[in-house]
Parts: C-alpha cells; sequence; structure tokens
C-alpha cells in the first residue's frame, strides 16, 4: 500500500512537498514528490540513507535532477566520491561501437562496483537524463542478502569457504585483478552478503571477465558457477527497474548485485552515476 509522508523545503520556506511511498516487488521503494519543484535536497540526507538501506534500491520520481557537478558535489554529503579517469561523475550511454561491453545494448552480467577500484563503494547513484520506457534495459538488481537468508545451512558454510579470483584488462575506466571471498559482512548492519560477479566470456563480450574459483574442487567448479549463476537470477531476490527520464536511484552496493537487461528496442539513453564509499 502506498503511504504518504511530507517534507519542508529548506531555506525556511513553508511550503512542503508531499511525498508518496510504494514498494516494488519483490523489494525496493519508490518516492515520488507530487508538485514538481522537489530537490533531493529537501529531504535530509540521513533519512535517505535509512530509505535506501531499509529498502535497498530507493527511486525518487518527480524530483529535479542535478547538473554533473552539482550531482557530485551533493552525492559528497553522504561520503567520499570516487574519481575515475573519466571524473566522479560516469555518462552512460548506448554507443555503436563500444570498447566494453557496458555502454553496448546487450545484457550486462551480474556485479557489484567497484570490484576494480582502489575503495569500496558503499552506495551508488544513478539520474536518468534520458529514457525510453518498455524496450529492454531494465537494469536488474538481486537483493544477496535474501539470497543468503534463504540458503541452508550446508549451502552457507560451502559458499564461507569459497573465494574467486576476477580479471579484466582496463578498456575504459576499470580493470585489474581482485580476490573476493564469496561471503562477507554488510558495513552497516554486520549481515551477510554475497559478493559475486559473473564470469564474461571472450566470445560474447567486449572487455571480458574471467573467474577462477578457489574452494571447491576443479571439476566443480562449472557446475558451482552454473547452480551460483541460476540462484542469483531467481525472480524472487530481483527487482528490473525500467528507467524513466527523471529517475534518480540511490542504490546499497554492498547488499546487491546489478546488471543490465539487453535492449528490445531503441536504445537511446542516458543515465549519470556516482560511487560514493
Ligand atoms: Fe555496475
Amino acid at each position: 500500500m502506498p503511504q504518504s509522508t511530507n517534507v519542508s523545503h529548506p531555506c525556511g520556506s513553508t511550503e512542503t512537498t508531499k511525498l508518496i511511498h510504494t514498494p516494488l516487488r519483490p523489494f525496493g521503494r519508490l518516492v515520488e514528490a507530487l508538485g514538481g519543484g522537489a530537490r533531493i535536497d529537501d529531504i535530509p540526507v540521513e533519512t535517505l540513507r535509512r530509505w535506501t538501506e531499509e529498502s535497498r534500491v530507493l527511486v525518487l520520481r518527480g524530483f529535479q535532477l542535478l547538473a554533473k557537478q552539482e550531482f557530485a558535489d551533493y552525492s559528497r554529503q553522504w561520503g567520499e566520491v570516487l574519481k575515475w579517469d573519466a571524473g566522479e561523475v560516469i555518462d552512460l550511454v548506448v554507443e555503436e561501437n563500444p570498447r566494453n561491453y557496458l555502454f553496448g545494448s546487450g545484457d550486462v552480467p551480474f556485479h557489484w562496483d567497484g570490484a576494480f577500484a582502489e575503495a569500496d563503494p558503499r552506495y551508488f547513484f544513478f539520474q536518468c537524463l534520458d529514457a525510453t520506457p518498455g524496450v529492454g534495459g531494465e537494469t536488474v538488481f538481486c537483493d544477496t542478502s535474501r539470497v543468503y537468508q534463504d540458503a541452508d545451512d550446508e549451502e552457507r558454510a560451502r559458499w564461507s569457504r569459497v573465494s574467486m579470483t576476477y580479471s579484466t584488462d582496463k578498456v575504459v575506466h576499470y580493470g585489474g585483478e581482485v580476490t573476493q571471498g564469496l561471503v562477507t559482512q554488510h558495513p552497516a548492519t554486520g549481515a551477510p552478503v554475497l559478493r559475486f560477479a559473473e564470469p564474461l566470456a571472450p566470445e560474447a563480450y567486449k572487455n571480458p571477465v574471467s573467474v577462477k574459483v578457489h574452494g571447491v574442487a576443479e571439476s566443480e567448479e562449472e557446475g558451482f558457477l552454473g547452480t551460483l549463476a541460476e540462484r542469483v537470477h531467481s525472480p524472487r531476490y530481483c527487482y528490473h527497474h525500467d528507467w524513466r527520464a527523471g529517475d534518480i536511484l540511490l542504490a546499497d552496493n554492498f547488499s546487491l548485485i546489478h546488471g543490465r537487461n539487453a535492449f528490445t528496442g531503441p536504445t537511446r539513453r542516458h543515465l549519470q552515476r556516482v560511487e560514493v564509499v
């Protein structure tokens, strides 16, 4: 059931904005501002942080988008903003001849952001400048804390012994080699979460990612990866976000892994992304 709250505009204005909260399925929350003119900084950062941690994915609709520098400056109120060679705000647009699969129109397998960065982002934010809804390209979020909760003791024990080494060439803003335990703890809640990025086969993806599994017999490696991939793609753990221009989306990078469905229609879309440590 949708619920509503009100927020007062800052600067002593007596105006208030009505916010409608609607649960997304199977997790996540949509907060819509009615009446126009609302800004993300009308809501205190601590309130948004709480909503994001409770919901994992928080979609704000009906809020003004921020200019590129303003987006980075706003995000700094939440923590350190990751700086890439291309700057703090990464423009995600579909390119004709991309050097990397993120900028193509195909699917993007599950991963977490910042695997190859020096710092581990706590949150990532998107704003959507342009999109055509209903043509595929949805961003898909898997709540790995729920995947872990639903696993039985034997599976949890097996997962806790597994780590994976990921490697990829640096073609765009990331690259390198990293080894990561499959189970880790959420830095705020201490809840167990999974860190898993799906392997990207060189024949299917530009700028592929290879995965070596440790803690599993070599003969079982492929079966283990296949079963894990099937589990994290289960519809009961995955929220698919179909973008509309004007959406702002805040996500918990520790509880979630995310990817993208392939586009099935026009690929005109422009997202901007910031990572907050
Ligand atoms: Fe990502």
